[in-house]
């Protein structure tokens, strides 16, 4: 017998998927996100998720025990670099002095630009860093790494078992290939069903990176979940877009939110908090 009450916010966020499902069956795929503005509105998804702050106190953990040495690190999809640059203030911080090189890749050029200004205002003579503008699958980078950081990026390319290879290639021995992806959890359970695809494919989850690392032969060290949680309330149109990764149209708009509601978990009055893991995978080149 089931033990789910009838009724319960389960019945009910699995009904309003289901419902989105149906309207979007055989229906033309949804704009999708501006380039352009991807970045502004990314910004504004964070400001109302605790995950950057658990990513970014994670991914400084994991620096800080490379050692006090010099130290290089990709960054690939950068985004505007707003978390590579706390980062690379708390590799400097921790080791005054030590020499860090710090490269970024994003296709878009906006955010290659506002990471350069990001690394720029840390006036650190110390630190080298560079942005190319350009595809990973693309990849002008012609050195290596002792880390090579996928956040966020892996939904986005066309092969990720390729991409996993490509990136063990740009590191040096004993590097660090580390990857955060969303699992398809309540959220992108939305995206699943409202993103358009992508250059001929949907956007990768944690499932899909943990068979791609099989296929690719790397032995993982280890996956880590970090559970955070986003308070969509006060998400605006744009935000809501983000976080469904599609230009939503005004009749799901309603639906979406209704679903939200649903999976959302009992907060203050007026919270709207969903559950928004983010897994770690890591790999060292032995
Ligand atoms: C969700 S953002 C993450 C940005 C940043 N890593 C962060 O966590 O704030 C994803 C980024 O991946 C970039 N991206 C998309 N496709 C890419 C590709 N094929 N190669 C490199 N970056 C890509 C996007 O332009 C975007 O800046």
């Amino acid at each position: 017998m089931s033990n789910i009450a009838p009724n319960s916010p389960t019945d009910t966020a699995a009904v309003l998927i289901d419902g989105l499902r149906a309207v979007r069956r055989g229906a033309a795929a949804l704009a999708s996100l501006p380039p352009e503005s991807y970045a502004e509105h990314h910004a504004a998804f964070e400001m109302l998720s605790d995950q950057r702050g658990l990513i970014a106190e994670h991914f400084a953990g994991r620096l800080a025990g490379l050692g006090n040495g010099p130290l290089s690190v990709l960054s690939v999809g950068c985004g505007d670099g707003s978390l590579d640059a706390r980062l690379a203030a708390g590799l400097l911080l921790q080791v005054p002095g030590r020499p860090v090189r710090y490269v970024g890749i994003d296709p878009w050029i906006g955010s290659a630009e506002l990471f350069t200004a990001r690394m720029v205002a840390l006036e650190a003579t110390e630190l080298d860093s560079h942005a190319y503008v350009a595809s990973f699958d693309d990849s002008p980078v012609d050195e290596t790494f002792d880390v090579v950081m996928f956040v966020h990026s892996m939904y986005y390319v066309a092969d990720v078992a390729a991409t996993l290879r490509s990136a063990l290639n740009l590191l040096r021995p004993g590097g660090q290939l580390w990857v955060a992806v969303a699992p398809t959890a309540a959220l992108n359970a939305l995206v699943e069903v409202l993103a358009p695809p992508l250059e001929g494919h949907r956007q990768w989850f944690s499932a899909d990176v943990e068979k791609a690392f099989v296929a690719a032969a790397i032995d993982l060290d280890e996956t880590v979940t970090l559970d955070a949680l986003v308070d969509l309330s006060s998400a605006s149109d744009e935000v809501l877009d983000f976080a469904v990764q599609a230009r939503l149209t005004p009749e799901l708009r309603g639906p979406v939110r209704a679903y939200l509601e649903a999976v959302s978990v009992p907060g203050a009055v007026g919270e709207q908090r969903v559950p928004h893991p983010v897994d770690v995978f890591a790999a060292t080149v032995r």
